[in-house]
């Protein structure tokens, strides 16, 4: 495929936005920014559109997407009910990083929700998002627009080194302002679970809804077990290079990565490093990226996997991540996201 760019700034160009939304209304793929990350769209509600989504991405069939609509209103046609609890949570954070888990009507098809009753919906907080949903008409499914098993892609040329040739379009509307996807919530259950850390955060969420659990870990699961979202089973967030991560106080992690880096020398191995502002002046040599300073976890957020990738392409054999930053907040999603990216953890004192 010869994969088309769009330019779209905040003046929200018509023309390349409506060339984008005729691919998508005609059954194509484009990816789009969205406040969170990339998200590779096609119509949520054309069997044939969507299959194409897993092709491009190399995506198991059975893990399914969330679909992006421009407002509330247009989940009416998409789900049986709204639950109280998903109507009080639309009201605190759309349009915004929460994606909401309803029982489905039979209008969204099977591969879009992986074969499941239910389906993920959000409407994001971006301009340019809400403007391609709207010209295209169709509720979008979209997910992350990486390979499969690659950190989220923060920029149009993240994209493009994916997915080049394997897309319609692209359209380039700068960086995300966030980094990591959206917080997901099931609220079919009794008691509504966070199945995926984000930046809204569960103490956020309770203040909303009361009571809710947490049904994620921070591990990849194996093929054989049961999970209650099929993304926890598999490979996530992955460069290249091997990843170690060192979690624990400033001071020992610095101690301990100091350490690494000299034994990983020793055995020819290129290391890549990726540090807190405050580790950054412990080190020179070695080749480093600043995830920001250590009590900003937002910093953090945005930049892990844009510097998971910048790293890579500069083919180092190992990145080592420095793990000082702070997990509350939005931290704890990043944790979230680089202990499943992580080859090897180290934990310190
Ligand atoms: O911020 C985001 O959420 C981004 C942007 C593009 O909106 N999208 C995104 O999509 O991260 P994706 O496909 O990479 O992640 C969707 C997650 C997966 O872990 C999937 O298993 C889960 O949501 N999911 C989707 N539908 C589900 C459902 N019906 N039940 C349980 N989990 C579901
Ligand atoms: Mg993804």
């Amino acid at each position: 495929k010869d994969t088309k760019v769009f330019y779209v700034s905040e003046k929200l160009e018509p023309k390349a936005l409506d060339e984008a939304a005729k691919i998508l209304s005609h059954g194509g793929t484009v990816a789009f920014p969205t406040e969170t990350v990339y998200g590779l769209g096609a119509n949520a509600l054309d069997e044939k559109a969507v299959m194409q989504i897993f092709e491009a991405k190399g995506r198991p069939a059975d893990n399914p997407l969330i679909v992006h609509i421009a407002s509330r209103e247009d989940c009416k046609s998409l789900v049986l009910e709204i639950p109280e609890k998903a109507s009080l949570l639309m009201d605190s954070f759309w349009p915004g990083p929460l994606t909401i888990i309803m029982q489905r009507k039979k209008i969204v098809p099977d591969v879009t929700t992986g074969g499941l009753d239910t389906v993920a919906i959000r409407v994001p907080e971006n301009k340019i998002a809400i403007e391609l949903i709207k010209r295209s008409g169709k509720p979008l499914a979209a997910p992350s627009a990486n390979l499969s098993g690659k950190p989220s892609p923060t920029s149009a040329e993240h994209v493009i080194a994916d997915l080049s040739g394997r897309i319609d379009a692209v359209v380039d509307g700068g960086d995300v302002i966030i980094g990591l996807e959206s917080t997901v919530v099931d609220v079919t259950s009794e008691v509504p679970a966070i199945l995926r850390p984000g930046k809204i955060s569960k103490e956020e969420i309770e203040n909303c809804i009361g009571n809710v659990n947490i049904a994620y870990d921070d591990k990849v699961h194996p093929e054989s077990e049961t999970v209650r979202s099929p993304g926890m089973k598999y490979t996530h967030y992955s460069p290249k290079a091997g990843v170690i991560l060192v979690e624990g106080e400033n001071d020992a992690v610095v101690r301990k990565i100091k350490e690494l880096v000299e034994d990983l020398s020793m055995r020819d191995a290129k290391t890549g490093l990726m540090l807190t502002e405050e580790s950054g002046k412990h080190f020179s040599e070695t080749e480093s990226f600043s995830i920001g300073g250590k009590d900003k976890p937002e910093q953090a957020a945005k930049n892990l996997f844009y510097g998971l990738r910048f790293l890579d392409l500069k083919n180092v054999d190992i990145i080592i991540v420095d793990g000082s930053f702070d997990s509350t907040g939005i931290g704890a999603a990043v944790f979230n996201r680089v202990r499943k990216a992580a080859d090897m953890i180290i934990k310190v004192k």
